[in-house]
């Protein structure tokens, strides 16, 4: 295996010009200096993404995306980073080793070594003396060996053995529990998971994350726990299976979510392989995302219970609102995938996946449920939940076709129906998530926001900032222009273009994308750069002289209040700031 490093990643993207790789998956028309072309990132008609033969980059103003010719590949290819960048140099006609591997970030590289140690260390356990018990209750489930080794399950022990190992081998009790594997108490140090048959979760790019532990023996206690959140499970962005998923969702052009991660690890093992868990939770901003890049149909078969087709109806309606197209299996019989094919066959249940119903269908017949349509006025109500329910929707034809059908089973003129139709306000895709609106930005921050995108876009202006300023007050904004600062001072003459590769890694690549995809590309130039940062100066200084006077203000100690005014004194000595201002 050998590894790129920023220069050699650099030079292939040099190779070959980002308009050639982007117009060979959508037309470019020239426009002035950049070129314009229809954003295949969102539901889109009009030429909204720019794509820069200068920057080498492409930003669309309407979604946001931004980025190189690597991460275009990436995510309109939907591949991972990697493979992206084996395509570019393929197209580029650059020879690269088969085995390269981008430099492996350095963050966490500690907490996924301990996930995988304990991965591990609970494997060994089932295959123990100690695990004849959770094996038999496995094999009793049709969990066989395969299955077993495929899905690393494990087990963990009563006997806190867990923590006992993982401490002789050095960790410290600190990193052990901010990993949610021990707990720390007055009365001693605990393994958190004690009796349970363990699943290890992986994140999108498939490193273990985080554990869910059923139990095997009758107990009282909760039938599964799962891993707290931590710095590296975040348990929003990360879909159960997704990443043994993603290469047959790809390939079938169409996704499986099921609730539960039996039903998941059940179906893979039988071949159907395209198939995620949620862990009977709710639909997630991030979740979304994640799925809405794969491009593909999706197929949501939950429980065959009440809470199933509620969750089918909710999480249905979230991704038919982020516009994607939405398939419904509802089981008979047995109450999850899983049993369905242990009492089946897979045949049987690939049957049932294949007559699938729209999830239109099945929300007219949702909405059916406890209604008595032979009353009128429940039978009005119906019609104009399943009319509300249609505003959201993209598809004129689809439309189109559930009016004809109300008005064909209920005996209505189509021409009422689809006049109150009209009469409905068309509500805004944001408000799925009213809760992730962008806020406001202060003038502040948008001060700093213009600094760290000066920055991104030259090794001149980090210069500049590393000399005369050096810091930002707001903690995001600080920790970009670090990573901007960083990259730069390693590779002095690069490009805005090459830091975003560098940013596919980081733990702010949103917030960076956003900053180049809503700040324009003005002309760049040293002296209104040292402007931005002589204002920014300013009122830092400013802030740091209020803050003092307010210590001093509350102060009593007298010694400890001249200190106070001397610092004052010494901050006003060598500033320009009219503090009257
Ligand atoms: N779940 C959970 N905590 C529980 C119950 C369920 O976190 N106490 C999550 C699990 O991720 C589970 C999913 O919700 O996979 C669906 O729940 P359920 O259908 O009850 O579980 P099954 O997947 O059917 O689990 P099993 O077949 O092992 O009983
Ligand atoms: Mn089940």
């Amino acid at each position: 295996m050998s590894y790129l490093n920023d220069n050699e990643l650099a030079n292939i993207r040099n190779s070959i010009s980002i308009v050639d790789v982007i117009s060979n998956y959508i037309p470019l028309t020239p426009k002035g200096k950049n070129y314009f072309g229809v954003c295949p990132f969102h539901e889109d008609h009009s030429p909204s993404m720019s794509v820069s033969q200068d920057k080498q980059i492409y930003k669309c103003f309407s979604c946001g995306a931004t980025g190189n010719v690597f991460t275009f590949i990436m995510n309109y290819l939907n591949l991972t980073f990697t493979e992206a960048i084996l395509k570019v140099a393929e197209m580029a006609g650059v020879s690269l080793d088969k085995d390269i591997n981008f430099k492996q970030p350095k963050k966490y590289k500690n907490e996924y070594e301990l996930m995988d140690i304990t991965c591990k260390l609970y494997q060994n356990n089932l295959h123990s003396d100690l695990g004849i018990e959770a094996l038999s209750y496995l094999k009793k489930r049709g969990i066989d060996e395969e299955i077993i080794k495929s899905f690393n399950i494990g087990l963990a022990l009563d006997d806190n053995s867990l923590y006992k190992i993982l401490s002789k081998k050095g960790y410290s009790d600190q990193i052990i529990s901010d990993l949610g594997i021990i707990n720390i108490t007055s009365n001693g140090i605990f393994d958190v998971f004690q009796n349970r048959i363990m699943i290890p979760i992986h994140n999108l790019t498939g490193e273990c994350v985080g554990f869910t532990g059923r139990i095997y023996k009758n107990n009282n206690s909760a039938k599964y726990i799962n891993s707290k959140e931590t710095k590296i499970f975040k348990k929003g962005d990360i879909l159960f299976n997704y990443h043994l998923a993603r290469d047959s969702i790809r390939l079938k052009k169409e996704v499986i979510i099921v609730e539960g991660n039996m039903d998941a690890i059940r179906m893979y093992s039988c071949g159907i392989k395209n198939c995620i868990a949620l862990m009977g939770t709710s639909l997630t901003k991030q979740q979304v995302d994640t799925i809405k890049k794969l491009r593909v149909k999706v197929i949501l078969m939950f429980d065959n219970d009440n809470a199933g087709e509620v969750a089918t109806f909710n999480n249905g309606n979230i991704l038919e609102k982020a516009g994607m197209n939405i398939n419904v299996v509802r089981l008979s019989g047995e109450k999850d995938p899983d049993e369905y094919i242990l009492k089946n066959g897979i045949e049987a249940l690939e049957d049932v996946i294949k007559s699938s119903i729209s999830f239109m269908e099945f929300k007219m017949n949702y909405l059916k449920s406890n209604k008595n349509l032979n009353d009128s006025k429940e039978l009005a109500d119906y019609i104009k939940l399943v009319i509300d329910s249609l505003k959201d929707i993209t598809d004129p034809i689809l439309k189109e076709i559930t009016l004809q059908k109300l008005a064909n089973d209920y005996n209505i003129s189509y021409s009422v129906l689809a006049s109150e139709l009209e009469k409905l306000p068309v509500k805004i895709q944001m408000e799925v998530f009213p809760e992730e609106k962008k806020t406001v930005k202060s003038n502040l921050e948008k001060l700093e926001e213009e600094i760290v995108f000066y920055m991104m876009n030259g090794y001149n202006y980090v210069t500049i900032y590393s000399n005369k300023l050096g810091i930002l007050p707001d903690k995001i904004y600080r920790a970009i222009a670090n990573e901007v600062v960083y990259f730069y001072s390693n590779n002095k003459m690069t490009s805005l273009a090459d830091f975003l590769s560098f940013t596919e890694k980081s733990l702010y690549k949103e917030e960076i994308m956003n900053i180049i995809s809503t700040n324009n590309d003005i002309s760049f130039n040293e002296d209104s750069f040292i402007e931005l940062i002589n204002i920014m100066q300013n009122k830092m200084e400013r802030e740091k002289i209020k803050n003092l006077k307010e210590e001093m203000n509350k102060e009593f100690d007298i010694n400890r209040k001249i200190e106070l005014a001397n610092k004052l004194l010494e901050i006003k000595k060598g500033s320009v700031v009219d503090e009257n201002n």
